[in-house]
Order: C-alpha cells, then structure tokens, then sequence
C-alpha cells in the first residue's frame, strides 16, 4: 500500500501525523510515507514502513484483497504501539488473478502474434515492447451498456492506445457503396471495404437483459466467423457478459482471446501480452479497481465520465448488476479531485459523476463519507469548472441533503435521474428496492420545492413478476404526479441466478408488451409537454458537438439535461456556452437560434 508523498491525502494525513502521532519515527516526517509489502517474509527493512510495521500488521492490511481499499484508515495495533494506516493506493500481482489458457486447437491466436513473428527479431516469448513498433494495428470497440460501461471503453481505448493500437476507422462506407454509379464499381468497392477490417476486436457487453446480451451474441457470431475462415482477428470480450460468462465463454467460443470482467478495465494492456504469446486469458475474479495507469481515451473533449464509485451492494431480486460488477468500491476524494483537475486543465467544461449509485458513495469507505458532502467539496475546491452531473441516484439513498447540496452548488446540474421502477409498494417490496412510493416523492417535492425548473427522469420496469393489471396502472399514476422529462423503460427480462427470474408468477409475454407501449406512449406525452414550456425561452447551452443527423447544426445541453439543436456550423463553438432562443420543440428535444 502506497501513501504518496505528492498526493493531497497523504500531506493531510500527515499533518494530523505531526500534531498526535507520539511515534519517534513517524511524527517527525510528517506520516511515514512508502508501500507496505504484504509478501516481505521478516521485518527486514525492505522500506521504512515494513520495518515500523510488523508482518502481521501488514497482513492484516493488505490481506483479504478488498477488505481494505484506497481511501480507508485503519488503525493497527502491534507491540509498537497504535498505527494508524491511510490507505491510498492498493497494488497486486494482476497477472496471479487471471488465467490462461493453451490452445486446445491450431488456430490464428489473433494478429498480434503473426505481427511478431513476421518481424525479423524472433523471440519465443512475445513481448509488446517489441510488437509495438512494428506496422500500425487497427482496433474497434463495441460499447453496448450504461454510462459505467462507456466509461470503461474509454479507459479500455486508452490501454489500447498506449500499446500503439490506433482507431479503425472505415475508408470505404456503406453510404460509397450505396452512391456507386454501376454495379461492378459497387461490388469492387464491397469487396475493397471486405478487406478493411480491424486488427483487434473489442466488445464491451452489458447483459442487463436478454436483448442485450442476444445483441453481443451476433456481434460476436460475426467475429468469430470471420476467424474461422482463416482471418487474423484478436477478439476480446469485455464487460458485463465476460464477467458473468467467464470461462464459459472459452468453451462456447474458441475463437476469443481474452474474456476481461468490468473491474479490469483499466489493466487490460497487462493481458496482451498473454494473449500475443499465443494464451487464451480469462480474467474476471473480483479485484480492487486500478486506478488508471493510463488515460482514458475520452469520446468528448468538452463533457467527461468520473467515476467516484463502482459496483453495487443492493440485491434487487430483478437484476444482475451486482453479480456482474461486484461489491461497492468508492474512490478516494483526493483521486476523484486529481482527475477532474486534470479535466478541467485539458479544457473539459463539464464532469459527470459515474455509479451505479452515486449516493451510496463512501458507505464502504472508513471513515465513511456520504455524497452530499463530496458535492460540496468539488463545488469548494474545484472552481474552473463549469458544471457537475451525476448518475444513477438510488431512491434508498436519495437524501435531502443530496438536494439540498445541489441547489447550494453554482456548478452542480438542476438535472436528477431517479429510476423508480414501480409505483406500487408491493411491487417495490417484491423487487428489493428498499423504498416506498411516500419516499419518492418526498424526494421529487424537496427538488420541486428548492429547484422549481430541475428535470427528473427515471427507470421503470413493467410487467416485473405479479405485476397485476392495478399495480401498474401505479406506475402510470405515479408518472402523471411527477411528470418525469424523460424515462427508460424496459419490459422485466428474467436474468441468470437473480431471485424473480425463478419465480412463478411471470407475466406472459403480450402483457408486457402491451404494459411498455403504453408507458412509453405516457412517456413520449410527458416529454413532449415538459419540453414544449421551454418554448420562446432563452437557455445557455453548452456546445458538445455538430449535429451529425443535421447538417449546418450543432447540439449542446442545458443545464436541466434538454439536448439543444441550433442553427450554426462554427467548430469553434465547441466547449463554448451559448445563448439559444427556443423556437420549437420535438419530443427529447429543444431547437432554436442563437442569441449573440
Ligand atoms: N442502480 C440503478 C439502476 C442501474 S441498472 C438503480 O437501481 O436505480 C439500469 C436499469 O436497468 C434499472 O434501473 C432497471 O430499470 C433496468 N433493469 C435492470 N434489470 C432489469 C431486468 N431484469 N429487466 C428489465 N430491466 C432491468
Ligand atoms: Fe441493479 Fe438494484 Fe444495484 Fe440498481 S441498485 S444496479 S437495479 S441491484
Ligand atoms: Fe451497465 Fe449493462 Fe453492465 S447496464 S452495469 S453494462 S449489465
């Protein structure tokens, strides 16, 4: 374990050091600062922590991989006295929590091998140092989940980057095929664009219902055909069906190379090498999240994803995430803090605080910290930056103060998404989701109340087992109180090893249908009348991108989350606030012109 000099956490620890600390080697240096090495067999002075601390104390550190985590204190009694320990960074052996795989049968082990072993340095043992150099490699990234999941491809594309992958990009597009003036121009410019293909291939699964993972299953099929055939293609599974599948996935698939849980998304570069050597590698046993090691490829260069915590300790009886993205991980402050500064120096205008649920964050940290208050430092402590988002808030967790620390906030969004996902209680009970109807609204009327204009959207899930005809309609009745600006509904899919799937009483499938047409049809209505009172309006805008659907447009967002089209074709817009006049509106959507 790490504290690191430079860090802020390790200079306020130690100067709570100097002022109590009673310890002679420690008080003076303010804290000592180095690794504790869980492995040093003696108290041999490997540094000067291991030799302050006793083995046994170090074992009791570092043992149990994720009892303690980046961000706790914990105090350690030994024949030396009292220890209190800040943890700030966790490391261990990444390459002891996967596994690999011989071949079971020839095949092309995907082109990172075949690279090396055309060049004209021949090493038995492939190592990327060298594969790097070599002609430039192509990658492709298929990002099929939630927000946590796009976050996780960027940090996947930044590992790429660094072992020289470069973004594939198509130079022949299927709208050059479709504008070829003859037939044989058309079937050349097919067969040109055949040949085009990626070197690496990554799928980024979610399997938070079956559609989802019936989506990766193609993706993949196509993949793996291809590899078949005889082409040099990597293929890495990564995301939430890798963790669920696990070696499975090798099983039903031989033709993946490496099968990569969410938690090391970070790490991914360290697997390569592995696989380059000719190894199929699977690995997804729980593990402390990395801090990255490498940046994250963000898809923006004016909005960004900070994570603050991973995974979910809740069991709603309906859903997967949690088997998929194990226990909660909360990131330090000081970490959290360091990234958005960067953010912020690179230009970045706005961050969106990233977890499952955001306000269960630092539960698992000792001594706990709760999310309100991380609101409130950011504000304090990071003044250059424009706006603060944050997604997914849990209603268990949902506290007053969350709002109340918005409203108090210049920079924090008047934006909040709440998934619901019943309005009624006994639906809620069945599901796990350790709220009432009551609360819910206790929470929409406290944003109401202190932020009349903010928007609301939400989850809901229709036809979730003994949903009754009444209890339903609930849900429509609780839409019709709040009038949410948007929401995401899904009809219940009955996920691996979670408790409804086994249940009796699922709701067949045309009721389910018929209950999401008619959410979806309240919802559209509920999104069209909250947007159409934006009209005649002037709101700011932040300018993220071109309208890519609409040419001489660009789009941006307000504060309150409404995507904002308006008439303009200057990129040096973007990253920039604008005034836009609202003159009409679709149903997720405002337009307008600018006000200069
Ligand atoms: N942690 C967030 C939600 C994250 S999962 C929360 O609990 O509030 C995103 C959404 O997927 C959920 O809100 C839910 O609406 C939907 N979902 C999860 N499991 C599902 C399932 N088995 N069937 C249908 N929808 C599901
Ligand atoms: Fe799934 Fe419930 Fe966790 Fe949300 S809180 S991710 S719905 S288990
Ligand atoms: Fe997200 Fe899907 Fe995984 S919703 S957490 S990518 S199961």
């Amino acid at each position: 374990m790490l504290s690191n000099e430079e860090s802020g956490a390790a200079k306020e620890f130690g100067k709570m050091a100097k002022l109590i600390s009673s310890c002679e080697y420690t008080r003076d240096k303010e804290g000592e600062v180095g690794w504790v090495d869980v492995t040093r067999v003696g108290d041999d002075g490997h540094s000067t922590v291991d030799a302050i601390l006793t083995k046994p104390a170090r074992v009791a550190i570092c043992d149990g991989s994720i009892s303690t985590k980046p961000g706790d204190i914990t105090m350690q009694v030994t024949e030396r006295g009292v220890h209190l320990v800040h943890v700030v960074d966790v490391m261990v052996d990444i390459k002891r929590a996967s596994k690999l795989f011989k071949r079971r049968r020839p095949g092309p082990p995907g082109n990172i091998l075949e690279l090396a072993n055309n060049s004209e340095i021949s090493n038995d043992s492939i190592s990327l140092d060298n594969v790097s150099s070599r002609r430039k490699k192509y990658y492709q990234i298929d990002t099929m989940g939630c927000q946590m999941n796009q976050a996780d491809s960027e940090r996947i594309e930044g590992q790429l980057q660094k072992y020289n992958f470069h973004p594939f990009i198509r130079q022949i597009t299927d709208e050059d095929i479709k504008h070829a003036k003859t037939g044989g121009e058309r079937r050349a410019l097919r067969r040109k664009q055949q040949e085009e293909q990626p070197d690496l291939v990554v799928l980024n699964t979610c399997s938070i219902r079956e559609h989802s993972v019936d989506k990766f299953s193609s993706h993949l099929g196509k993949f793996a055909k291809r590899k078949r055939d005889g082409e040099d293609v990597t293929i890495i599974v990564a995301g939430c069906v890798a963790q669920q599948e696990g070696e499975e996935l090798l099983r039903k698939i031989p033709e993946v190379d490496l099968v990569v849980g969410p938690q090391y998304s970070n790490r991914l570069g360290d697997f390569l090498e592995d696989v380059a050597n000719g190894n199929q590698v699977v690995a997804t046993d729980p593990a402390h999240i990395f801090e990255d090691n490498t940046k994250p490829r963000r898809a923006s260069r004016v909005c960004a994803w900070v994570n603050i915590i991973y995974g979910c300790n809740e069991r709603c009886t309906y859903c997967i995430v949690p088997t998929v993205r194990g226990v909660e991980q909360s990131r330090p402050y000081e970490i959290i803090k360091e990234e958005i500064d960067g953010l912020v120096k690179n230009g970045y205008k706005e961050v969106t605080l990233l977890g499952q649920n955001v306000d269960a964050y630092g539960r698992d940290m000792e001594p706990r910290r709760k999310f309100c208050d991380l609101i409130s430092r950011i504000t304090e402590d990071c003044p250059d930056l424009k706006r603060l988002r944050f997604v997914t808030s849990h209603p268990r967790y949902m506290s007053l103060s969350v709002v109340d620390a918005v409203a108090d906030s210049p920079i924090a969004c008047d934006y909040f998404h709440i998934p619901f996902q019943s309005g009624s209680n006994e639906v809620l009970a069945n599901m796990g989701r350790g709220y009432t109807v009551k609360k819910f609204l206790s929470i929409v009327n406290r944003i109401r109340e202190k932020i009349p204009d903010a928007a609301i959207s939400g989850d809901a899930i229709v036809g979730f087992p003994g949903e009754t005809e009444e209890q339903f309609q609930e849900t429509l009745n609780l839409m019709e109180m709040v009038k949410f600006d948007t929401v995401n509904t899904a009809a219940y899919s009955p996920r691996p090893n979670t408790p409804s799937a086994t249940w009796e009483n699922q709701i067949a499938e045309e009721v389910k249908n018929d209950r999401l047409q008619r959410i979806n049809k309240l919802n559209k209505q509920h999104a069209k009348e909250r947007r159409a009172r934006m009209l005649g309006r002037t709101v700011e805008v932040l300018v993220e991108q071109k309208n890519i659907k609409q040419l001489g447009q660009m789009t941006g967002r307000t504060t309150s989350n409404y995507i904002v089209h308006f008439a303009a074709d200057d990129e040096t817009l973007l990253g920039r606030f604008v005034k836009v006049k609202i003159h009409s509106t679709t149903t997720y959507a405002l337009i307008g012109e600018v006000v200069w």
